[in-house]
């Protein structure tokens, strides 16, 4: 039996018909097309899937796509729509991906550590982070791009979208 939803998916009202197990991940890539949120371990571990729920960030490996009726998803395709952000800017800076699978998880959970703290310390970025993991940088560049961002001055913007 299918569910019809409703949701704002990065600014745009979208209706979308789900099975009751289908996955916000699943959803997305495969019903939507949006292909930024990655499947890793599909058991909420390695944050490649992260996209932003409303005001908070998500695993969408772990929400039923039947949650998301009413509410707002926003993805890296949302946040970049008129161009990469500062924070995706200070990435690249830094090489701060290799593969770069997990660069979209990792990207959405900066923005929104930033948001929420505009001047985190090391240990602060670190625990933001910590949900997301990448297996080929060791996480310096990771940081050091973080950190990039918040000396740039452009504090708590790296979630939206350049001017
Ligand atoms: S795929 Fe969702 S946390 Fe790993
Ligand atoms: S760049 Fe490969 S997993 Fe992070």
């Amino acid at each position: 039996m299918l569910y019809e939803i409703n949701f704002t998916l990065n600014g745009e009202k979208r209706k979308v018909s789900v099975l009751p197990t289908e996955t916000l991940l699943d959803m997305l890539r495969y019903k939507l097309g949006i292909t930024s949120p990655k499947s890793g371990c599909e058991m909420g571990s390695c944050g490649t899937c992260t996209v932003k729920l409303n005001d908070l960030i998500v695993k969408s490996c772990l929400v039923l796509a039947v949650e998301v009726d009413g509410q707002e998803v926003t993805t890296i395709e949302g946040l970049m729509a008129d161009g990469l952000t500062s924070l995706q800017e200070s990435f690249l800076k830094h090489n701060s991906f290799q593969c770069g699978y997990c660069a979209p998880g990792m990207i959405i959970a900066a923005a929104y550590l930033l948001e929420n703290n505009p001047n985190p310390t090391d240990e602060e970025i670190k625990e933001g982070l910590a949900g997301n993991l990448c297996r080929c940088t060791g996480y310096i560049p990771i940081i050091a791009a973080v950190k990039e961002h918040v000396k740039s001055g452009e504090k708590g913007k790296g979630a939206r979208r350049k001017p």
